[in-house]
């Protein structure tokens, strides 16, 4: 969409939508200035009802809520989609006006990353494993926008959805560990009425597609479940990767049983919390989602 034509269709929404730093900034001091509380939800556009639910929560806990669309570019690898990640502008602007938010942030690359851009925001330790260890370099990327991010906003709380697990606990720990003073909300996970976890990379599935991936989900709730009951963890997770390339998925990247906040992996539960996680590809379609064990 045109950047006039999305102006205008924005204003029709209701939804203020600001593409610069600067009338980022004096938007939100102007909010500030009345008293008014900000919530962020980061998000790289594609928008479906997992970021309406994350929306609406910023929503009913802030008094105004800034949603921001940026397709990161440092978070894909050299053979990811970055270049045919979803763009719905027309249907995200309208989304975010229904589920309550009051602005838009949509920067351009060179905004978020002026020439000369030097600067890397790491967490050591939990980047590392499950999708760090395949998707080199990915955490790395999202940590940075998204300091870069609560910075531009200086929210009172931002919200991640659970789907995305190993983010949500890295960016916590790396709001704790730089003092950022944004209270991180998680926000849990929005299924499709067969249990598989809203994603903007459904959208590239066929309908053959969609029906394995949604086996994903109840093969990991029965995963947690048999662990739950005594089951060692490195037999069950065997068993459903299995399952789930006999069921038509072409590789199981991983599934593994780990600590929710460490991120430690577990082979028999203790009373610390666990979850287990999976990333799993359809053709080249990289799904990931988790379960807790209970
Ligand atoms: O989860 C996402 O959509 C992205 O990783 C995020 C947090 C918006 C950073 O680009």
């Amino acid at each position: 969409m045109q950047k006039n034509e999305l102006e205008r269709f924005s204003t029709l929404n209701n939804l203020c939508v600001l593409h610069k730093i600067i009338d980022l900034r004096k938007q939100i001091s102007e909010w500030k200035s009345e008293g008014l509380s900000v919530g962020l939800v980061p998000t790289m556009g594609g928008l479906h009802n997992g970021h309406g639910s994350l929306i609406k929560l910023a929503s009913k806990k802030c008094d105004r809520v800034i949603v921001s669309i940026f397709i990161n570019p440092t978070q894909f690898g050299d053979d990811e989609d970055f270049e045919t990640y979803p763009q719905t502008q027309k249907s995200d602007i309208t989304l975010i006006s229904e589920a309550g938010g009051d602005a838009a942030f949509i920067p351009n690359v060179s905004e978020m990353y002026p020439r000369g851009f030097s600067t890397k925001v790491s967490v050591i330790g939990l980047t590392n494993m499950l999708c760090g260890a395949s998707r080199p370099g990915h955490f790395d990327g999202v940590t940075q926008v998204v300091a870069k991010l609560l910075n531009q906003v200086s929210a009172d709380m931002a919200f991640f959805g659970e789907k995305d697990w190993q983010q949500l606990t890295i960016i916590k720990r790396l709001v704790r560990d730089l003092d950022i003073p944004t209270k991180i909300v998680n926000v849990a996970t929005v299924r499709d009425e067969f249990g598989l976890a809203l994603s903007s990379r459904n959208s590239y599935l066929n309908s053959s597609q969609l029906e394995i991936a949604r086996k994903l989900s109840s093969v990991l709730q029965m995963t947690a479940y048999n662990i739950a009951s005594g089951g060692y963890s490195s037999v069950e997770c065997a068993q459903a990767m299995k399952i789930l390339l006999n069921s038509g998925f072409d590789k199981i990247d991983y599934i593994e049983c780990r600590d929710s906040h460490s991120l430690e992996p577990i082979e028999r539960t203790t009373e610390d919390e666990c979850r287990i996680f999976a990333a799993a590809y359809i053709d080249n379609v990289r799904l990931i989602d988790n379960h807790i064990v209970v």
